[in-house]
């Protein structure tokens, strides 16, 4: 069955945590699905992760169509978001309509997350006034890296934290029917949990949250170079795969793959046949 808004906010209710992953391509998102997880996002990550830029900045909403279409294909039961890319809802809420429209209407997605509090407050009453659910984004907003000067965690002061704060409650009276938690201090998220009849989905936040999100690639081991502290690595894909890849090279190298069961068969009379005719022909 189709998990829906409806099912995350009764997991809230009854206390069962919620699972999300982000997935970008049609076969994770069905290995996923088969998983049982709840909810797919397929995060603006997708710059950072597939297509190699440092920030999320640079993702358009055609990379984001792109990917949502194969991921809603492999999301049989999981509830699907799609991230709204960086100036696809900013600029406008006219903007904020239409594009939040392409991600469900050409993507597929079930709902569409966005970053920032009071200032899309308008822009998320819209969407969700055009029947669109929105999922919100608040603390370490990536699209906001230049502002924050680095991927820090956010809500470390009184301020940071009360702003974050009288956001979550704002985002939540604007319509939003979840809202992710980034990189904030797990009291200040359990203080939020707590005030909100929305679920909450944490990254690195906590376990108080209604739910937890990884980016699939951090907890597969699949990325290098720094992984924040959250990251927690469930499984080594990444050692798997470079053993898979170095063992094709080698037998390839070496001759011994394809071996007689990688290999189609053909009667040898025809061989002979068309050995004969070419001969002819010669
Ligand atoms: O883009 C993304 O993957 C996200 C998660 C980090 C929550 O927004």
């Amino acid at each position: 069955m189709k998990n829906t808004v409806s099912t995350l906010l009764s997991q809230k209710q009854s206390g069962k945590k919620i699972t999300m992953l982000t997935a970008y391509d049609y076969t994770t998102a069905r290995i996923e699905d088969e998983c049982g997880v709840n909810s797919i996002l397929v995060g603006d990550s997708l710059g950072m992760v597939m297509l190699g830029y440092d920030n999320t900045l640079p993702v358009t909403m055609e990379d984001m169509l792109h990917h949502t279409k194969a991921v809603s294909r492999g999301a049989k039961n999981a509830f699907v978001v799609a991230d709204m890319p960086f100036m696809s809802y900013q600029t406008s809420v006219y903007d904020a309509v239409v594009n939040a429209g392409r991600l469900i209407k050409e993507g597929g997605a079930q709902a569409v997350k966005l970053e920032g509090g009071a200032e899309v407050c308008e822009q998320i009453k819209a969407i969700v006034d055009s029947s669109i659910p929105v999922v919100g984004h608040l603390g370490l907003t990536p699209q906001s890296v230049n502002v924050f000067g680095g991927f820090k965690v956010q809500g470390k002061n009184y301020e940071r934290a009360a702003k974050i704060i009288d956001d979550a409650l704002l985002i939540q009276e604007a319509g939003a029917c979840a809202v992710v938690l980034e990189c904030i201090p797990a009291k200040l998220a359990e203080i939020i949990t707590k005030e909100l009849t929305i679920p909450t989905i944490g990254i690195g936040a906590g376990n108080a949250c209604d739910g937890q999100v990884l980016v699939y690639q951090d907890m597969l081991g699949l990325t290098t170079g720094h992984t924040p502290k959250f990251a927690k690595k469930f499984a080594d894909a990444g050692a798997l795969m470079r053993e898979g890849f170095s063992a094709y090279i080698q037998e390839t190298e070496s001759g011994s793959f394809p071996a007689d069961e990688h290999t189609y068969s053909v009667d040898d009379d025809i061989i002979e046949h068309i050995k004969k005719e070419r001969g002819k022909n010669e």
